[in-house]
């Protein structure tokens, strides 16, 4: 459930009228709406309420303050994949103790910030990570507590660029050499070991990838129990899907999941930490774009829109699908029609969706991209010097310029001339 709705023939956020903030802001521009987020992050920590946890928002789905803000108000812990990642949790207000530290490639150099500036884990991804994370820990004479990343070489059953949970991919380490990798961790100088890490992958449509991933788990859990660590703490990635398509998609419930790891996971005592990103943005976020043109043309009608693939690259890059609605309510007898739906960038991938059906359109009407809240502003460029469009939230009757669009001068000055030009 989001809160864009129709009413009175227009679409709205919330109580504002999206035709209306276009007018302010101009399009294209990314919307998100305060009740939507705050209800899917409340569904995530209702769903674990059943013991001790920490909903730590993977950030890198939508990392404007603005949004960060609003889940470290409703609790949120944040996942980080970056020292920029760290830098904007910790500028918006959440503590060191609230964030987990994700991904394959930390530096020495995010390594030390970290550790500086406090964490709550580092999921660490390889052993030479381990023994780097080692060392910085003892330069700074303190101790950082890890969690190991297992790959369970599960197959999530979800869009090959995205699954991350089989033996093939760059994720964590082999689950069957868990327990040599601990024996090393408990020896090494700067680390405590304090829990599992797993995460097969994102857009995950079936809970059964979940449930096979948990159960391994489960048994390590309890094998590395045996060879004397102290595991109090499992972090049990993200990945929950989201209906993209709305009429024939209908992906787990939150609560579904959070009983899943209960029966899976709960007799173990362990705090449980999950990872949501998609889910918790997602639906929380549309693109609203303008018609530029109308082009008819062989066969086909292309619908040439003001937003482009480095606005939203989902399409180009996983052959996403988004649904695309007019932001004027159509008649409820309206005839669709097909058209290509394209962006101005001079490359076909640049195309949104194909034989689409839309009631008719024309030049200025504007239309919304559902489902363009993860992975939407934070995977854009400035390709073609397009500039980063703008992000707004919404809350109740009142909108918010969160991120404005920079100036021409604002892109073109970021470049400096070598002296010899
Ligand atoms: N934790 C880790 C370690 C991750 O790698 C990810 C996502 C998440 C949590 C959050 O997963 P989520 O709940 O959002 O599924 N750009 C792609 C998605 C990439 C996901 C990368 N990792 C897309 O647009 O579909």
């Amino acid at each position: 459930m989001d809160h864009f709705i129709y009413q009175d023939g227009t679409l709205r956020a919330e109580d504002v009228s999206i035709a209306e903030i276009a007018a302010t802001v101009g399009t294209p521009f990314y919307l998100y709406s305060t009740a939507t987020l705050v209800r899917h992050f409340r569904l995530f920590d209702e769903a674990l309420s059943w013991g001790p946890h920490l909903v730590c928002y993977a950030m890198k789905a939508a990392s404007n303050q603005a949004i960060l803000k609003t889940l470290a108000q409703e609790g949120a812990g944040m996942d980080v994949v970056s020292g920029g990642e760290y830098a904007r949790a910790i500028a918006a207000g959440v503590s060191g103790e609230r964030i987990v530290f994700s991904g394959v490639g930390k530096t020495a150099d995010e390594i030390r910030a970290a550790l500086t500036g406090g964490i709550r884990q580092f999921n660490v991804e390889s052993e030479p990570e381990m023994r780097a994370i080692s060392q910085v820990a003892t330069e700074l004479g303190t101790v950082a507590p890890i969690t190991i990343r297992v790959n369970p070489d599960v197959d999530a059953k979800t869009h090959a660029k995205i699954a991350t949970g089989k033996s093939e991919n760059k994720f964590g380490i082999p689950i069957s050499r868990a327990r040599e990798v601990y024996a090393e961790a408990a020896r090494l100088p700067g680390l405590k070991v304090v829990g599992i890490d797993v995460h097969i992958g994102s857009q995950l449509t079936q809970l059964e990838p979940f449930e096979q991933a948990y159960q391994k788990v489960a048994d390590l859990t309890e094998a590395l129990r045996a060879d004397g660590h102290e595991i109090t703490r499992l972090d049990l990635g993200g990945g929950l899907g989201i209906p993209y398509a709305r009429s024939n998609e209908a992906p787990p419930l939150p609560s579904d999941y959070g009983a899943l790891i209960q029966r899976t996971l709960g007799h173990l005592g362990c705090e449980i930490e999950i990872e949501p990103g998609r889910l918790v943005v997602g639906n929380a976020g549309i693109l609203v774009s303008k018609v530029i043109y109308v082009k008819n043309g062989e066969g086909r009608d292309f619908l040439i829109l003001d937003a482009a693939m480095n606005d939203l690259i989902r399409p180009a890059m996983y052959d996403a699908h988004h649904e695309i609605v007019p932001v004027i309510e159509p008649e409820a007898a309206t005839e669709l029609t097909p058209y290509d739906i394209v962006g101005p960038v001079c490359e076909t991938g640049d195309t949104f969706a194909k034989g689409r059906l839309m009631p008719p359109l024309q030049a200025d009407d504007l239309v919304a991209f559902r489902s363009a809240g993860a992975y939407g502003a934070v995977m854009s460029s400035e390709y073609n010097t397009r500039p980063l469009i703008p992000e707004v939230l919404v809350k109740d009757d009142q909108f918010s310029v969160i991120r404005a669009r920079p100036t021409f001068d604002e892109i073109i000055n970021r470049d400096n001339l070598p002296e010899w030009l």
